[in-house]
């Protein structure tokens, strides 16, 4: 059944206190409910509480049996005043919740999660983001099974109980919605530390994790910190408890959970040092941290009236999280980073079965819309409001949000009003941004003429009929634009903003001497795909010559990607452009090492896909293999000289992380022109590294490859990590991403490994989705990529619906292949819809994609 955003009510009942009393047990734990509710207006509808899989064995109204039902999912009180006292009880089995949503037991633990709907699973409640009430909660556990015992807010009581328990009293003094509940025992240490705000709060902060992990904790609470200072600087926002816990799990379906007060985390996004984490393992842990740390605002003082806002809280957290990464580091390749995740994720949603806009209009299963397009492009609308506003009147516009919605349950267009309140902006056909679908293309070409050095740019936008929409209005699209003379290289005349507000427009410039190269959608200001029309050596002198780090990088991107088109295409392809762009960029003194390493990453397989009217794995395999290759002979010596490069694996300065990815880079290209000396050279990589990084950079170039020396380094990574499952999880992820043509039979032994386990959402996803992203293997011609991924998400859907229909999208995309792929992919499809007892996660993503 679909729910509809036009269906929005206010709740019938508002839950002012609730107290929670929980006897914990792996096995049955017992959960005691009190409600204070509140009839809101005037009605008599029932009180309707939410409950999955839940038997009632008490339900009381003000001390007394209740008139109670039943009724599908919920439990319906009928009450006859306008307030209540509701007590109700059950038992639930955390050790037996395989689906990891409410309350669940991951390796020895007990933790919950619950957005967006798991605290229904732990007990009765309305279970909606705008009922929000405060907590109390009582945990009573085996003191020596369960040493440590956590909840939201603020320790207020604890002590010893009968038969070796323990309990623990927590009060939560903000009210909060159901799905920011939180609730972990264990035995866990923690690694302490302090903050002080800026009005001079201290604030107690921990980490927990089992002990032999504290030594891994240092990186995340250095970012906790950081990511605490910087929202003070940049938004004015202090933290609000005494307290900050966050807490590290094995199990979990998704990254993290910003709960009030004690955050639970992937341990992914938590444990770290060089010898087990990689640089970029290191900065998603600085990003994720700050994220939910940040949510403390956006999401848990203010959250989202109902779940169609979801971009509310997660599309500016990200844009938060972003300018964090982009402040503490590089902000350009951090901007060349976030770029490369949107078009990688995001344009392919925008452009396939699900697409759907960044405030969807209706869902079957919410949790399906915790996507690219809710978070990524979500954060895009935010940096775009930033663009046409300014930051200044962009910050005023973020304090009168905050202020005028604390404590409260909003929408997205309360978030745009704000802005427009704060800054006197009309944001009126912005707001298109939210409920239009689809990538927005822009045609753009520039007339010039030299004898009124003037220049006239020409623009036209579309927007892509999407599933469920049609004939679409023109858009805002906010475009940072420059133009650079041909001949010297020199900007003629300042960047501009140009604001694309009708279908097409022309736009002058003044003073335009030379011939002008364009130089548009500067630093990605708007999230379009773009179609410039270029004369001949134009994009080749942008890529020699734009002072802006993005733009050169898109220079060089788009050349490259157009050699590989040509490839694609069959068409000979000349590299000789490409070669010497790409020897300009690894030989300049002006560009930093991570700039060039990123510069000099060729688009990925699946970026050349999104460009052809019909995928051809294969074609776009080889001419990528080509280009590779022409590459790293043409340039061996360049190359050779930034992978000999050696840097201590403790320093983890934004420089040494640039020079170790940059080595990597050039050993992949260096293998691809000579795979005999990449091997050694890759080899030695591998032998040498004292990090994570080099390593890793090593054995993806192997894994590629045949050889003794494959077949070396994974069996001596195996030897030396079988017993961390983080690093485990890297051995079966980057066999499966391999560009090799035995990966399908490799990743099919890997599923029988006895460490694969479909129990564990990071082991299942490191095989499935890294297989699945692995485009030339996952589409192998005879169809056992997709019948092996369509098995796995078959298996996992029994236990773990969110972790399966997560990767339906992979297959969903069967229309954009050419025919014998798209007939195969079409059928696992079918088979999914045809199987009984399928999850309605998954139902909704196989049959909008068949649809
Ligand atoms: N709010 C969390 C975050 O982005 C993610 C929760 C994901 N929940 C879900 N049902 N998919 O930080
Ligand atoms: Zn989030």
């Amino acid at each position: 059944v679909a729910i509809y955003r036009k269906d929005y009510l206010p709740p019938d009942w508002l839950v002012p206190e609730i107290a929670l009393d929980f006897d914990l047990d792996p096995d049955r734990t017992h959960v005691r409910s009190r409600l204070t509710v509140k009839r809101n207006g005037e009605h008599d509808r029932p009180l309707r509480l939410a409950g999955n899989g839940l038997t009632p064995l008490v339900v009381r109204a003000n001390g007394a049996d209740a008139d109670w039902r039943v009724g599908g999912d919920a439990l319906v009180i009928e009450l006859p005043g306008n307030e209540a006292t509701i007590e109700t009880e059950v038992d639930i089995a955390p050790a037996a919740n395989s689906k990891l949503m409410g309350l669940y037991a991951s390796g020895g633990l007990l933790c919950t999660q619950c957005e967006s709907e798991g605290f229904r699973r732990i007990t009765f409640h309305a279970d909606r983001p705008d009922v929000l009430s405060r907590y109390r909660v009582r945990m009573s556990a085996d003191k020596a099974r369960f040493p440590i015992l956590l909840a939201n807010g603020n320790l207020v009581a604890s002590g010893d109980g009968e038969n070796g328990t323990h309990w623990a009293d927590w009060e939560d003094p903000f009210p909060k919605p159901s799905y920011l509940f939180a609730m972990v025992a264990g035995d866990l240490s923690a690694n302490r530390d302090r903050f002080t705000t800026m009005s001079g709060r201290e604030v107690e902060l921990n980490i927990w994790v089992r002990e032999k992990d504290l030594p891994k904790t240092g990186h995340a609470m250095e970012s906790l910190k950081a990511a605490m200072r910087w929202d003070e600087e940049v938004y004015g926002r202090e933290y609000d408890l005494d307290l900050f816990n966050i807490v590290a799990v094995d199990d979990f379906n998704f990254g993290a959970m910003e709960n009030k007060g004690l955050n639970i985390f992937n341990s992914r996004y938590i444990l770290a040092d060089e010898d087990t984490a990689t640089d970029i393992d290191f900065d998603n842990i600085a990003g994720v941290v700050a994220h939910e740390y940040f949510h403390n605002w956006s999401g848990d003082r203010v959250t989202c009236r109902d779940w169609f806002q979801l971009s509310l809280k997660e599309g500016f957290t990200v844009f938060r999280d972003q300018s964090f990464s982009g402040d503490m580091g590089s902000k350009a390749v951090k901007r060349i980073e976030d770029v490369r995740l949107l078009r990688a994720a995001q344009f392919p949603e925008d452009a396939g079965p699900l697409a759907h806009s960044v405030r969807p209009e209706s869902y079957i299963e919410i949790t399906n819309f915790y996507t690219a397009t809710v978070y990524n492009k979500g954060a895009e609308l935010i940096r775009m409001m930033q663009t046409i506003l300014g930051p200044e009147a962009f910050r005023k516009g973020s304090d009168l949000y905050f202020e005028r919605h604390d404590g409260e349950a909003v929408t997205c267009e309360d978030f745009v009003r704000a802005m427009e309140d704060a800054s006197g902006v009309d944001l009126s056909q912005f707001r298109l941004w939210y409920s239009q679908a689809g990538t927005p293309r822009v045609k753009a070409h520039v007339e010039h003429d030299a004898s009124n050095a003037t220049a006239i740019l020409h623009l036209a936008q579309s927007i892509p009929d999407t599933p469920g929409q049609t004939g679409k209005s023109p858009m805002v699209l906010p475009l940072k634009t420059a133009l650079i003379g041909a001949d010297s290289g020199v900007p003629q005349g300042e960047e501009q903003l140009v604001l694309l507000t009708e279908g097409s427009a022309s736009v002058r410039f003044e003073g335009v001497v030379e011939p002008p190269l364009l130089s548009i959608n500067r630093e990605f200001s708007a999230p379009v795909l773009l179609d410039v029309e270029r004369r001949a050596g134009e994009l080749e002198r942008l890529a020699e010559v734009d002072p802006d780090p993005f733009a050169r990088y898109e220079a060089c991107q788009e050349l490259m990607m157009r050699a590989l088109l040509a490839g694609a295409r069959g068409e000979s392809a000349d590299s000789t452009s490409v070669i010497a762009a790409m020897r300009g960029t690894l030989i300049s003194n002006a560009l930093d090492p991570a700039f060039k390493g990123e510069a000099l990453s060729l688009p990925t397989e699946g970026l050349i896909g999104d460009r052809m009217e019909l995928v051809d794995p294969d074609a776009i395999h080889s001419s990528r293999e080509t280009l590779r290759s022409a590459i790293g002979a043409a340039l061996a010596d360049e190359l050779g000289r930034a992978q000999s490069v050696s840097i201590s694996g403790a320093d983890l300065s934004p420089q040494a992380k640039g020079i170790r990815r940059l080595k990597s880079v050039a050993l992949s290209l260096l293998a691809a022109g000579n795979p005999e000396r990449g091997a050694a050279l890759a080899k030695a990589q591998f032998d040498a590294a004292d990090n994570m990084t080099d390593r890793q950079g090593a054995m993806m170039v192997l894994a590629s490859m045949d050889g003794p020396e494959r077949e070396a380094a994974f069996a001596a990574f195996f030897e030396r990590y079988r017993d961390d499952s983080l690093v485990l999880d890297k051995w079966f992820a980057l066999q499966a991403a391999a560009q090799h043509e035995d990966t399908v039979d490799v990743v099919e032994a890997l599923a029988k490994h006895p460490d694969f386990t479909v129990r564990n959402p990071n082991r299942w996803r490191a095989l499935v989705s890294n297989f699945a992203a692995n485009q030339w293997a996952f589409h192998h011609a005879s169809g056992r990529g997709y019948r092996f991924v369509t098995d796995m998400i078959l298996e996992v859907d029994r236990i773990n619906p969110q972790v399966a229909a997560r990767q339906v999208p992979s297959i969903g995309r069967w229309r954009r292949f050419e025919p014998t792929r798209a007939k195969l992919m079409r059928a696992e499809l079918e088979r999914i819809v045809a199987t009984p007892g399928l999850s309605k996660d998954v139902f909704e993503q196989a049959s909008k994609s068949l649809a």
